[in-house]
């Protein structure tokens, strides 16, 4: 089936963190379809290279820029970047993460600090980056991607669930404080993805069955599901819509 087209998409220039694989680099590649300007933040540089090279050579307008987020300066000067290059940044997709499983109580406090770095304290530090273009521009969107871990109390994830939750009180705030600057702060809550860390990694026979127990949907998620979400969310299409969650995860929850 055909994608949806947003003719207000087309020109603009969006930022995305991780968008080198997974569901950041299927939202790469839809707003790349929309003739959006894309810059993606990535710190493997292999997939990110190839996705950036096959679209450009397709026609699309991509730039690469190769940071580690945890770096906040360099996450900041990516951001700075991606701006002088395709132009002041009127979206931004706060997606990279690392769910990385973890023991509660082998959790020591400086890997807690480090859960917190790679699956929170960017999103809010990209944001500070991007809004002043925002604000310039006379508006703006952000979408933050959350994680049904923290609302189904998933195992073995508690450091990162819980840094995941604070994406939606990050989107509360953001929205509250810049919506008098016409930015508007939104959250996808993805269920369970099949991307391909998540194959490799995660989904045995006993995640299928889990799958299929607990979906309304029986079919399993992909990228473009999480993807057709976040384009939506950035698009004028939801221009009412602001300071929410939207859970995507065929109907887990
Ligand atoms: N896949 C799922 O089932 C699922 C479920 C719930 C939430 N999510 C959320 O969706 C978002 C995308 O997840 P995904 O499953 O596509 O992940 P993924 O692991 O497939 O891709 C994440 C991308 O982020 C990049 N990245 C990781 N650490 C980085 C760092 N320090 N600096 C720069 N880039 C870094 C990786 O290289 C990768 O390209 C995340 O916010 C995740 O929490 C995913």
């Amino acid at each position: 089936m055909a994608n949806a087209i947003y003719p207000d998409l087309k020109g603009r220039t969006v930022v995305i963190t991780g968008g080198g694989q997974g569901i950041g680099a299927a939202t790469v590649r839809l707003f790349a379809d929309q003739g959006a300007k894309v810059g993606f933040i990535d710190i493997a540089e292999k997939p990110s290279q190839a996705l950036a090279d096959e679209l450009n050579q397709g026609g699309a307008t991509v730039l690469f820029k190769k940071a580690d987020i945890t770096d906040i300066e360099a996450l900041k000067d990516a951001i700075a970047d991606i701006s002088a290059t395709l132009g002041p940044v009127t979206v931004l997709v706060n997606n990279a993460a690392h769910d990385q499983r973890h023991k509660f109580f082998e959790v020591t406090p400086d890997y807690f600090d480090d859960r917190i770095a790679v699956n929170l304290k960017h999103a809010f530090f990209a944001a500070q980056a991007a809004i002043p273009d925002m604000i310039a521009a006379g508006g703006g969107t952000i979408v933050n991607l959350g994680s049904g871990s923290w609302l189904m109390g998933s195992e073995d994830l508690s450091a990162y669930a819980t840094a995941k939750s604070a994406a939606y009180g990050l989107t509360r705030v953001l929205a509250r404080e810049f919506g008098k600057d016409n930015i508007r702060v939104n959250c996808v809550i993805p269920g369970w993805i099949m991307t391909e860390r998540q194959l490799a990694l995660w989904v045995d026979e006993a995640g299928e069955e889990a799958i299929a127990r607990n979906q309304v949907l029986k079919r399993k998620l992909v990228p473009d599901d999480i993807a057709k979400a976040v384009l939506f969310l950035a698009s004028e299409q939801s221009s009412g819509m602001t300071n929410q969650q939207i859970i995507v995860d065929g109907g887990w929850h």
